[in-house]
């Protein structure tokens, strides 16, 4: 059997604040260590030899149900985390993207995603993504209302493809920590054919080598495409 070749990866970081209420901590202080999560994972897809793109969902458009004080705890840490990451894009030559309605955010951190995205623009080992203020749902609706706005009538999937915000059409493996097995409006569209995966650990305490075991698994598995190879 052929080994799956593993191009775009997608996860979604789920557990922060029942990591932290195990150890008696804050929520906040959940996030914090799954930032730094963030970093290490990727690393480890910079230089992992298929793997294009990851995308991170770090923030829905169903999160602003949270308290206040936790969402404004969470635009914080975004902004200080692309500052400090900026250094780590650079060093491992990761090209930094986000995706979603960032124009709901403060035009401090509207203009640090930006500044971020144009310093990295040349690199090309990995395509870092996070999802911010996206949902499945908005980024087909809009791409579809672009679509209509350009004058086309009639729509073929690659011309919704190609609206979209992802530079890939297709997710290969997408995994979910801490146990739920649940999708929660993440890349309705370029999930059609991906492998899931889902893992009980808690995002804070997720791996460079649980990744590791988890793509081992997932080039073993026998993508069918809907055919019968
Ligand atoms: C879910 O944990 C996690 C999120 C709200 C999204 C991921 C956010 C981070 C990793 C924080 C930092 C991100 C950046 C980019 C700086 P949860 O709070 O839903 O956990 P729970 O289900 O255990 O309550």
């Amino acid at each position: 059997m052929t080994e799956q070749s593993l191009k775009n990866l997608a996860i979604i970081m789920d557990g922060n604040g029942r990591w932290a209420a195990q150890r008696g901590l804050s929520r906040t202080k959940g996030h914090e260590q799954g930032a730094e999560v963030i970093r290490d994972i990727t690393e480890y897809c910079a230089k992992h030899p298929t793997i294009e793109t990851i995308t991170f969902y770090a923030f829905s458009t169903e999160n602003w149900k949270r308290p206040k004080l936790e969402v404004e705890f969470l635009m914080k840490l975004l902004e200080k985390y692309l500052k400090n990451e900026l250094e780590t894009y650079q060093k491992n030559n990761v090209k930094f993207m986000a995706i979603g309605n960032t124009e709901a955010f403060s035009k401090k951190l509207q203009e640090r995603i930006q500044l971020t995205e144009e310093a990295t623009r040349e690199n090309d080992a990995l395509t870092h993504i996070l999802a911010l203020n996206y949902g499945g749902r908005a980024e087909i609706t809009h791409a579809v209302n672009t679509l209509i706005a350009e004058g086309k009538r009639e729509l073929t999937e690659a011309d919704i493809s190609s609206a979209l915000q992802t530079p890939y059409s297709d997710v290969d493996l997408l995994i979910r920590t801490s146990g739920e097995e649940r999708v929660s409006n993440y890349l309705l569209w370029q999930i059609s054919y991906a492998e899931f995966y889902f893992t009980q650990t808690l995002w804070p305490d997720f791996t460079a080598d649980e990744l590791d075991d988890i793509i081992q698994h997932f080039q073993q598995r026998n993508r069918r495409f809907g055919g019968i190879l």
